[in-house]
């Protein structure tokens, strides 16, 4: 039968399915369905878990103020204990319910860049579970800007609690396939809007403290922040091309391993041709060893290389492009059962500066200049 002439129940039928009993639905990302964006809320409502698109990677979402359903999260992740969770909200009226002495600047940041990738690190307020925010004096929070996430917030009429929706450890998805991949089985429903647009996540700056600081950088530039705030620090872990000690972690999640393919990985940074030149000695001893080896390379190396798989992460004139394919690749590689990752370092500008923290992450500081 042709697809046009299918009746509304069976679209609708092919736009859900189960996975080991997590309901997978299918959403329009600019006119989300009123029906479905209801049963989400319901889930979320009645304490369970829904997976959801938001601007930079799909997030892993409970009520944030029902610590029975903030425990879920962390069992089904099994995210570390002492790792805190953003929240998400869909008006700036429930910053002010859930943190204390927001000072002004961070409203200007709120009126500048929300609902956008900027999560603004407040003291929290005793209306949030201890459970939310591990126990810290504070919260994260903030707006997306993703249509789907914002309807969800709204159906729901609760903050959503959301680490990204993978498990601990692994890239961030940015697909409901990436989010099924890990956790089916482990949460009630996923809403699939199909790819997230930004693909690396929210920049976190900490605005507790008496310049405001970037903790992570993400989709929100540290450049923009800078022209916008006049001053911006940018903590050392944020900016890390080493190992930086764990005791100055501001952020608990600075410390743990994350965005990890299975594989080793080494990041070669500096000039375009030596990166080429060493990345093509590597490949070499470790094929003779015969060892399966992954190469992430920008579009104007890409040919450059002879390995078992090559994958073009996109233009290095264009970080956001690279930004936005960086995780599935990092999935797909892990897929292709390489044995090395070797991934070219691009400009830590712009999006480059959390594709840069990303890629020396992932390599567990791995890194080498050239
Ligand atoms: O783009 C994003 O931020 C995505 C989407 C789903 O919104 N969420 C996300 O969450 O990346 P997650 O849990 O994967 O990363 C949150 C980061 C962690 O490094 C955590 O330690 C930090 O934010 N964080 C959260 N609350 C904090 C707090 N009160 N103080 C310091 N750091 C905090
Ligand atoms: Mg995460």
């Amino acid at each position: 039968m042709p697809v046009s002439r299918r009746s509304a129940g069976s679209r609708l039928k092919s736009a859900r399915k189960k996975v080991r009993g997590t309901l997978w639905i299918k959403v329009d990302s600019e006119r989300p369905q009123t029906d479905i964006i209801r049963i989400a809320a319901e889930t979320i409502r009645k304490g369970g878990l829904v997976a959801f698109p938001t601007e930079t990677v799909y997030g892993l979402g409970a009520d944030a103020l029902n610590p029975t359903a903030v425990a879920k999260i962390f069992t089904a992740k099994e995210r570390p204990a002492d790792n805190p969770i953003i929240v998400h909200v869909a008006t700036k009226k429930d910053v002010y319910k859930l943190a204390n002495d927001v000072p002004d600047v961070a409203e200007k940041l709120m009126t500048e860049f929300w609902p956008g990738p900027l999560t603004l690190i407040l003291r929290r307020s005793s209306l949030v579970p201890d459970i939310t925010v591990v126990g810290l004096d504070t919260i994260g929070i903030r707006m997306p800007s993703n249509k789907v996430a914002l309807a969800l917030i709204r159906e729901s009429s609760v903050p959503i609690a959301a680490p990204s929706a993978n498990l601990a450890g692994r890239p961030s998805p940015t697909t409901a396939q990436h989010v099924i991949e890990d956790l089916a089985g482990r949460i009630d429903v996923v809403l699939d809007a199909g790819p997230t647009s930004i693909g690396v996540e929210s920049t976190v700056i900490d605005m507790t403290s008496s310049t405001p600081q970037i903790l992570r950088p993400g989709g929100t530039p540290y450049e923009k922040l800078k022209s916008f705030l006049g001053e911006v620090e940018l903590h050392p872990i944020a900016a890390a091309n080493r190992r930086v000690g764990v005791l100055r972690a501001r952020s608990p999640g600075m410390k743990h391993r994350h965005y990890a393919p299975r594989a080793e990985m080494i990041v070669v940074e500096g000039e375009l041709d030596r990166i080429v030149g060493r990345i093509r000695q590597f490949t070499a001893l470790y094929m003779a060893e015969g060892k399966k080896v992954g190469i992430l390379a920008t579009d104007e190396s890409l040919s450059s290389y002879d390995a078992d798989v090559v994958k073009a992460l996109g233009s290095r004139n264009d970080a956001a492009g690279i930004a936005a394919n960086l995780f599935r690749l990092l999935r797909e590689l892990d897929k292709e059962k390489v044995d090395v990752i070797i991934a070219e370092g691009i400009a830590p500008q712009g999006l480059g500066l959390a594709v840069m923290n990303r890629l020396r992450i992932a390599a567990n500081f791995n890194i080498i200049k050239v």
